[in-house]
């Protein structure tokens, strides 16, 4: 029995190589060149007006933080509200910049429930942080409106979302910033790099003058548009090295040739699982009017660790995306203020879903989750 894991990335090699060749033999790996085509090609695809690319979506995440927090003069230990069911770089970002991450609860999407965020509104609130979990956007427009009625920044982390259409516009517009990633096992496959995309041009600016070490002038624009290469710059703030480099830019390129196509075989794949497990385990709903990304296929079970355990038994290999982050160390002074967020993280998994995955291995999976289920069902 061939073994199942939960993700597996498709790179189209002699593609991605031709393209990372052209790199080789130009002499040029790092910043600009194609790190400047792929933030082109990426405000193509999504209508965005502005992407900078950088080398993941966790230092997005924090620019994404510090520039919001610079241009609207928050004070430290002002609070973001975001959600507890998520990968930590989410909440990190806020931390990193000595703003107080305040939890608010999740839907039936299992993505921040604006009921939820309106009862932790307080006079520090100064930005909501969501997460289209699994490329779904949950009431996303309706936190979008939240934040324009109350003066509050909205971030989305769309690290899941390279796809996801809302009403058939590509996410991202609502939000100040919006953040992806092109992490080896996302939508679209790179080693690791991300895009931040910000509303405002002068953020979009700014931005650069930050992933760059506070360098003012990228060392390709140096070298490139003026002949010889220009040794001077200036350096006026404490910036990060968090740029992108013209290698994963390469390949983001690529692969996002094939994004759409990929996406549809994602939704495919979940379809035959709906159909599969139809009326056996809970399953999370797309909301109506989001064309998702499908970067997850997530259910709900009770049991969970059996069951997870039952699978490895027949080389399945599921996930969990994510334990409520409340149950970490870090957090354990907000722990249970989310309920559903707890009840999710004890219950929650993600099916295995990528582009090598066939319609029989949907219907091996589902036979044995079925199987399982039912048996511990029986001795429950
Ligand atoms: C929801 C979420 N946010 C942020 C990240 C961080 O992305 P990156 O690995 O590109 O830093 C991830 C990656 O797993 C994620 O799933």
């Amino acid at each position: 029995m061939e073994p199942i894991q939960l993700f597996v990335p498709t790179f189209r090699v002699d593609e991605t190589l031709a393209e990372i060749r052209q790199c080789l033999e130009k002499g040029w790996t790092g910043l600009g060149y194609k790190t400047v085509e792929f933030e082109e090609a990426w405000q193509r695809y999504t209508g965005l007006p502005h992407a900078h690319f950088l080398n993941s979506a966790t230092a997005g995440l924090h620019v994404a933080v510090r520039l919001l927090k610079e241009q609207y003069g928050w004070a430290d230990g002002d609070e973001v509200i975001s959600t507890p069911l998520t990968f930590v770089s989410t909440n990190h970002a806020i931390l990193y910049e000595n703003l107080r991450v305040v939890f608010a609860d999740v839907d039936e999407y299992l993505c921040l429930d604006p009921a939820s965020v309106l009862e932790r509104l307080t006079p520090r609130t100064r930005a909501v942080m969501f997460v289209g979990l699994g490329g779904n956007t949950g009431r996303l427009e309706e936190i979008a409106q939240l934040c324009r009625e109350r003066g509050l920044r909205l971030i989305l982390d769309a690290s899941h979302m390279a796809g996801t259409r809302w009403r058939g516009r590509h996410v991202g517009a609502e939000a100040d910033a919006a953040v992806f990633s092109f992490q080896a096992v996302k939508n679209v496959p790179t080693a690791d790099s991300g895009m931040v995309c910000f509303a405002d041009p002068e953020l979009d600016a700014e931005v650069r003058r930050w992933t760059w070490v506070g360098i003012s002038k990228d060392t390709y624009t140096r070298t490139a548009s003026e002949g010889a290469y220009k040794w001077h710059y200036d350096v006026d703030h404490l910036g990060f090295k968090y740029h992108g480099n013209s290698i994963m830019a390469a390949m983001g390129l690529v692969a996002l040739k094939y994004v759409d196509q990929d996406n549809a075989y994602r939704r495919l794949l979940s379809g035959w699982y709906d159909e599969l497990l139809d009326g056996k385990v809970q399953r999370i709903p797309v909301r109506d009017g989001c064309e998702s990304a499908r970067h997850l296929y997530q259910i709900m079970v009770e049991h969970r660790d059996q069951v997870m355990l039952g699978l490895n038994g027949y080389q399945i290999y599921p996930g969990v995306h994510y334990r409520d982050n409340t149950t970490y160390p870090m957090y354990a002074s907000m722990r249970g203020t989310c309920p559903r967020a707890l009840d999710a993280s004890s219950r929650l998994i993600s099916l295995p879903l990528h582009m090598r995955l066939t319609r029989q291995d949907t219907a091996r999976i589902s036979d044995t989750l079925r199987e399982i289920l039912a048996r511990l069902g029986r001795h429950a």
